[in-house]
């Protein structure tokens, strides 16, 4: 018996879904970058063995200074700049993260105060990987049953501060940074036509943070062990990854009665470019359909999706009237996909530069020291 679980959000048909576009988008990215040659100079790798067998060249690096809530906060107030809303303007804001700021409050709730928003509900969305999609489908839900007008999604990680710098199965793949999305009810034709999630349980072990859950409470002997950092095994992963992207996809875009060769670009999660290749064979689709930017800045998990999308708009790859899947997998297992027609200017996208970074501040604990980033050679 399988035990793929596959969600739609129950009630609302294909046809309901008219009417939630996007209307903002902006990105945030640490300046510091680790290239493969400087891991190289910490654990027994090289540029060779990471290009080839994930695509990956360099990542960024949160700066001592910088937290998950900090590149979520800029990434946001791009987002509600391109949409031209006023911070206040925001119903509800989902935080997508798999390394929130603290495990209490939920890190959206400092966004919310950095960004002057003064209305909103703020909460964490923890999937994984695949946390945007399953924000973007929870910001669908609220959006279409009209308990919100404007959503404000964001992914965004320090994963960095949680990978094992020994440990080079893990540590050559992840990187930092944040990316958000405004998603707004209209009454035009357009934005978002399908959502499909999935989650499979057999995986929880396959990628996860042994320690410092109520499972096993953090301690001396945990941190000895370095049961705070995350562990993966590749090749399982890799396995559903390939098998899961294709089929969540496909799911996503039937739904829609679309073919998969009418859809203009697909934005996949940035976990490795063979992966991603995968992807497009299984829907018999050439690479120039499928969005990377996985060379650059590494896997950033939940921030993956909507940073690539800002870059994708941004770079001239969308323009209205495209059809877009949005796609990725995780931990979990979980993996999500969403077909939209792109409606919102892409020109628009010039008044995230009006943003800067200084002017938005993250309230920090009283006693709090700036994070000692990667460990030095
Ligand atoms: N540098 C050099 N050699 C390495 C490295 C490294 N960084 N890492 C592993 N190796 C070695 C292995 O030890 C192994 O050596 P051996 O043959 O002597 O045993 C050899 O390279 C091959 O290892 P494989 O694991 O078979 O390599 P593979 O081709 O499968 O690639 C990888 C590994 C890149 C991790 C791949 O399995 C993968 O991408 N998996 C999916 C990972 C992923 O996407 N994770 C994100 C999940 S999303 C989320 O929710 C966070």
């Amino acid at each position: 018996m399988s035990t793929r679980a596959t969600t739609t959000p129950s009630g609302v048909a294909p046809a309901a879904l008219h009417g939630v576009h996007v209307t903002g988008w902006g990105t945030y990215l640490p300046s510091d970058v680790l290239t493969n040659h400087d891991l190289a100079q910490l654990v027994d790798t090289s540029d060779e063995w990471i290009r080839s067998r994930t695509g990956i060249r360099e990542r960024r690096v949160a700066a001592a200074h910088e937290t998950t809530a900090s590149m979520a906060a800029i990434a946001a107030a791009r987002a509600i700049a391109v949409a031209g809303l006023d911070p206040d303007e925001i119903d509800l804001i989902l935080l997508a993260t798999l390394t929130p700021d603290h495990w209490m409050p939920a890190t959206a709730v400092l966004v919310k105060e950095a960004i002057g928003n003064t209305r909103a509900a703020a909460m964490d969305v923890m999937a994984a990987c695949s946390g945007f999609i399953y924000g973007y489908a929870t910001a669908h839900a609220y959006i279409a049953s009209g308990m919100a007008k404007h959503v404000l999604i964001i992914g965004a990680e320090a994963l960095t501060r949680f990978l094992d710098y020994t440990d080079r199965d893990t540590c050559v793949l992840f990187g930092d940074g944040a990316g958000a999305v405004i998603l707004s009810a209209a009454d035009a034709p357009g934005g978002t036509l399908s959502v499909e999630l999935t989650t499979e349980p057999e995986g929880a072990y396959d990628i996860w943070i042994p320690s410092g859950g109520s499972m096993s409470p953090p301690s001396a002997e945990t941190v000895a062990r370095g049961e705070h950092y995350m562990r993966m095994e590749g090749r399982e992963t890799y396995r559903f990854a390939t098998r899961t992207l294709a089929s969540t996809a496909l799911a996503a875009v039937s739904k829609t009665g679309l073919r998969p060769k009418d859809i203009d670009l697909f934005i996949p999660h940035q976990a490795n470019m063979r992966i991603i290749e995968t992807v497009a064979k299984a829907l018999e689709l050439p690479m120039d359909r499928m969005f990377v930017n996985l060379d650059r800045l590494g896997n950033t998990s939940a921030a993956s999706v909507p940073i690539a999308l800002a870059e994708a708009v941004d770079s001239g790859r969308i323009q209205v009237g495209d059809r877009i899947v949005l796609l990725a997998f995780g931990a979990g297992f979980t993996s999500g996909a969403v077909t939209l027609e792109w409606t919102a200017d892409p020109a628009s996208g010039v008044r995230a530069s009006t943003v800067r970074p200084e002017d938005i501040v993250v309230r920090k604990p009283a006693g709090w020291h700036p994070v000692a980033p990667i460990p030095a050679a």
